[in-house]
């Protein structure tokens, strides 16, 4: 039994493969996802997925609410757990240009179990984010509404239920109504194919980062360095400023940094993947940890960090000046569509991890079902779409922005153990891309990234429990009767 639970998938070093070449032959002309995507085009994927509402929305909240001005700390202590998981997903994801990201890579490292395991904490990353960020984008859409009168009611842009202790708590709200639309919307989008959503996206990160490099050259004139004083304000209790708090708001905008591994999910249709796949990880991770750094000093420039934890605080930043009033209606379009981005690369790549899952059969076939005309994995992607737009209409940012970063932090944590245990076992593997000193870059990897998964675990324990519980059931029911690997060993 326990054999079964661990055994791992061989191991190839991925063959050169061209332009349009499907990934896996054709078997009885069933239809496979295309290499299409180029270097630029995944960075551009990697921005697409990284900048959104971690910056736009949940900086403000933990500046407010944990770490104060010194969230420009928070971010460097959460950049720097990113930067270790990202050199090891670079090694990876150049090794086993596949579809199916960490979940792929501890298949060939860890064991199904493990694999299974973090498939399905990816869930939380991808799902679950591309939910979390559709709250964020509801929240700018209804100030932008309402800069022109025409803002929804709370009760058809707010969550009806919050999670207070593991329970439900009512709030009054019906249905977050733009969270739903854009969900929708953008899971279409993934349907009709990646080549078209990837243009669609290369065109939102330009307008994002126009906007962002609009609010820093314009807000840092208002900058008053009296905000930045008390730098680290006096601790009020767990998690609640001094240093405790600076922790507690690194787990929080850990989340900004989540998407950087997703240009690895497309892996498998990216033209060059042994080149261009670290060029996409380590290429979006860096600029984006400069431009956190940077905005987050001008946000709490600004304003005090008390009055940032608003729904849209680069807009309320934006408030206080009059001056500046032309400048938060572009933003909020930017903002607007830079979320867009991010849901559309959550939305594409939850699918992309459902069918490695479903061709390895650890998932129902219907997941590895692509698209005769758009070579997409629809049926994925309309699942994927349901369930996002469900939790997107019904739970609040803050709860559903905590468990994506916890299940995230699992992930990157198995990734970074998951190159050194490749590096004993299969030494002869070809590494396009190579971690130096993996044996103090990999450890520190996880054990960063498992400090950070501790901090919000304390408040949400029994909810991360019964999806971890869940998901075994369904690996012990399903999967592992069903896994190809297994029935062929
Ligand atoms: N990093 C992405 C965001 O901040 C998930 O929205």
């Amino acid at each position: 039994m326990s054999k079964g639970l661990f055994i791992t998938k061989p191991v190839e070093a991925a063959p050169h493969v061209d332009a349009g070449e499907p990934v896996e032959g054709s078997l009885g002309g069933e239809a496979t996802l295309k290499r299409t995507l180029t270097a630029r085009q995944l960075v551009a994927l990697g921005i697409g997925a990284v900048i959104g509402a971690g910056i736009f929305v949940l900086s403000g909240q933990a500046a407010a609410n944990h770490a104060g001005p010194a969230i420009m700390l928070s971010f460097i202590i959460a950049g720097i757990a990113c930067a270790f998981a990202g050199l090891c997903y670079a090694e990876f994801a150049a090794m086993l240009p596949v579809s199916g990201s960490a979940y792929s890579y501890s298949y060939a490292t860890l064991g199904e179990v493990v694999a299974w395991f973090i498939g399905w904490n990816l869930v939380l990353e991808y799902m679950f984010a591309a939910s979390t960020v559709a709250v964020g984008w509801s929240g700018y859409l209804n100030s932008l509404l309402h800069t022109f009168g025409l803002g929804l009611p709370e009760s058809l842009a707010a969550a009806p239920f919050n999670v207070v202790d593991g329970k439900l708590v009512a709030t009054g709200g019906f249905i977050n109504l733009p969270a739903v639309a854009i969900i929708a919307a953008i899971s279409w989008l993934c349907y009709v194919g990646v080549q078209q959503s990837a243009f669609v996206n290369s065109i939102i990160v330009a307008i994002k980062l126009v906007v962002i490099f609009l609010f820093v050259a314009f807000g840092i004139k208002y900058v008053s360095p009296d905000n930045w004083h008390p730098f680290i304000p006096e601790n009020q209790g767990p998690g609640k400023f001094g240093i405790d708090g600076v922790v507690r708001g690194a787990a929080i905008v850990f989340f900004a940094y989540i998407g950087f591994d997703a240009v690895s999910t497309a892996a498998g249709e990216a033209k060059n993947p042994q080149r261009d796949m670290p060029i996409g990880i380590l290429g979006s991770l860096f600029f984006c940890t400069l431009i956190y750094i940077v905005v987050s000093a001008v946000l709490t420039g600004m304003l005090p960090y008390t009055q940032l934890g608003t729904p849209k605080p680069v807009a309320t930043a934006l408030e206080a000046y009059p001056s500046l009033l032309w400048l938060k209606t572009i933003i909020e379009v930017g903002a607007i569509a830079g979320l867009s981005s991010v849901i559309l690369v959550m939305l594409m790549s939850q699918p992309r991890i459902f069918y490695s899952m479903s061709k390895d059969g650890l998932l129902p076939p219907l997941f590895a079902r692509v698209h005769p005309k758009y070579h997409t994995p629809y049926r994925g992607t309309i699942i994927v779409g349901i369930f996002a737009a469900v939790l997107a209409g019904l739970l609040p940012i803050g709860f559903l922005g905590d468990l994506v970063s916890m299940g995230t932090l699992l992930a990157f944590a198995t990734v970074s153990a998951g190159v050194l245990v490749l590096r004993k076992t299969r030494p002869d593997v070809p590494r396009p891309f190579r971690v130096r000193a993996p044996w103090l870059v990999c450890p520190l990897g996880v054990v960063f990234c498992l400090y950070l998964f501790w901090q919000p675990f304390e408040e949400n324990w029994r909810v991360m429990l019964t999806w971890t519980g869940l998901g075994f059931l369904i690996y012990f029911f399903y999967g592992y009767r069903n896994s190809r690997l297994r029935n062929r060993a």
